[in-house]
């Protein structure tokens, strides 16, 4: 079953979006495999943004997500990486849906609210950053075979 790696960013955690946020996934049918709130560190943010170094908004967007904590989580389900990026919206949530999370809660692309995997191959580097195998949990989960065929 497909992976993704979802990250509520500081702002989302200091404005008291996380149950809010958590709520789109888990009512879309996603299932929640791994979690933790953690304080990321400059290593490790750069390595999350690595493919955007050079750029002018890497030294800014990697000082944003280490400014204060951030909750990271892996979320599972069938074409889980590309139904996440359609919850979350466009980068820029000044034009995202405004159905969308990024839509719904942001202003600036500058405070975006939420990260998530852009592909397959990028959600599995971004979970192997954050969490080890054997923090991310298989289990049976009520429901879940009225999700689909
Ligand atoms: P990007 O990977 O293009 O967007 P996404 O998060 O939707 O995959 O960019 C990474 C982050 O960098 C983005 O979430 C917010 C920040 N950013 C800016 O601040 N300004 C910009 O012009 C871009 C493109 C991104
Ligand atoms: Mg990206």
């Amino acid at each position: 079953m497909e992976r993704t790696f979802i990250m509520l960013k500081p702002d989302a955690v200091q404005r008291g979006l996380i149950g809010a946020i958590i709520a789109r996934f888990e009512g879309k049918g996603c299932k929640l495999v791994g979690m933790k709130l953690i304080q990321v560190d400059r290593t490790l943010a750069e390595q999350h943004y690595a493919e955007h170094r050079g750029k002018s908004f890497f030294e800014p967007t990697v000082a944003y997500i280490m400014s204060s904590p951030v909750v990271a989580m892996v979320w599972e389900g069938k074409n889980v990486v590309a139904i996440a990026r359609e919850l979350m919206g466009s980068t820029n949530p000044a034009v995202a849906n405004p159905g969308s999370i990024r839509g719904s809660y942001g202003m600036d692309i500058s405070r975006n609210v939420i990260h998530g995997s852009d592909s397959v191959a990028s959600a599995e580097r971004e979970i192997g950053l954050y969490f080890s195998p054997e923090q991310l949990l298989s289990y049976t989960k009520a429901g879940e075979d009225w999700l689909s065929e």
